[in-house]
């Protein structure tokens, strides 16, 4: 075996063993799982924003996810699972999973949330959207404990007051003076023109000169799908810069519809997949190196597809790639050493790439 094909076995995700403690309706439409880890606890200590990798077994299928951590800092992990119908992995959180199953999973990772911010007191302006408050509900709850003098104000759109999660928990913590939550309701409901529809950057910029109070440093964190944090973000670059934000989308960017149908340029890609040598002769510099490899027809390793099993890890032989999107936090990972990268994450650049595999 190669030297090379060793060091992508030793950075695999390492699962452990964690039962489930409870399995309880957050919504009509969401599930809050407790996890217990048993002896293996100290792993699982989390920072805010982190979130945890699983490797689910479907219909006898791996399928691995990860989910943000919901908990507060030092307790039992937990994560709350939006239902989607289409069979995945949502699915079966929402409605197989039960009381005292045990699921595999890795330990905490990520580093939405930079612990230099604890040194001194801040103004946190939190933009949630739908179930884009889990990576958010654990900075709420850490930053009120965290310093006495630390303020947060979150602005939490849904599509209407049944979906809201964590309501009763947001309700408890809103007695809190150091905490002001406001909803965004898409229905309507509020009455308000600021409060209803859809969140615009014109919105997000009339929010803001109403709730900054520039008394604290501030710090914006924003969640939700790629058009809402998008949103947001242009709100504040046009309508509230300077300020400071870290930005979570948990869609892959939409580039079905836009970047693989625009003309692109494209690279001449070699790789050894197993000892044997492919070749993808004109690979667009628009699509990930494992979508190109699908459309080529070559069997590539791959499982997860969002940057999470590294199956699909490759050693840079010569060229270079650049990233699926600087924005999703969510595909970062520190366990991919230099000169590796992530197939379902880059997309090739320059004129060639040489890549070896597993
Ligand atoms: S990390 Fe799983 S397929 Fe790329």
């Amino acid at each position: 075996m190669s030297k090379s094909i060793n060091h992508l076995e030793q950075s695999a995700p390492k699962m452990w063993s964690c039962t489930v403690r409870s399995a309880e309706r957050l919504t009509p439409e969401s599930v809050l799982l407790t996890l217990d880890p048993g002896e293996h606890r100290e792993r699982f200590n989390a920072t805010p924003g982190q979130k945890l990798t699983f490797c689910l077994d479907i219909s006898g299928q791996s399928c691995y996810r990860n989910y943000n951590l919901v908990n507060p800092v030092g307790e039992l992990p937990q994560i709350a699972v939006k239902h989607v119908s289409d069979g995945g992995a949502a699915e079966y959180m929402n409605t197989t999973v039960r009381t005292g199953d045990v699921l595999q999973v890795a330990p905490p990772e990520g580093d939405f949330y930079p612990p230099a911010l604890d040194k001194t007191a801040h103004h946190f302006l939190l933009f949630a959207a739908g179930s884009g408050i889990t990576p958010l509900i654990s900075i709420v709850q850490h930053a009120l404990k965290a310093r006495p003098d630390n303020k947060v104000t979150l602005f939490y759109a849904n599509s209407s007051s049944r979906q809201i999660m964590f309501r009763e928990k947001l309700d408890v913590l809103a007695q809190s003076s150091r905490l002001d939550v406001y909803h965004i309701l898409g229905d309507g409901a509020t009455g308000e023109d600021l409060s209803s529809g859809r969140l615009n950057p014109s919105k997000v910029g009339r929010l803001l000169a109403q709730y900054r109070s520039h008394q604290l440093p501030e710090q914006a964190f924003i969640s939700g799908p790629t058009g809402f944090t998008n949103a947001v973000q242009n709100g504040i670059e046009v309508e509230a810069h300077p300020l400071d934000f870290a930005s979570y989308s948990f869609e892959r960017a939409n580039r079905d519809s836009e970047q693989l149908s625009t003309p692109s340029q494209s690279t001449e890609v070699h790789l050894t997949v197993g000892g044997v040598a492919r070749s993808i002769p004109k690979a667009s510099q628009n699509l990930t190196l494992l979508e190109s490899a699908d459309l080529a027809g070559l069997d590539m390793p791959a499982d997860c597809r969002s940057g999470i099993c590294h199956r699909c890890k490759a050693r840079i032989v010569s060229g270079r790639t650049t990233p699926l999107s600087t924005q999703n936090l969510g595909t970062q990972s520190k366990r991919i050493p230099p000169g590796y990268i992530l197939c379902c994450q880059q997309k090739p650049d320059g004129p060639k790439l040489e890549l070896e595999m597993d």
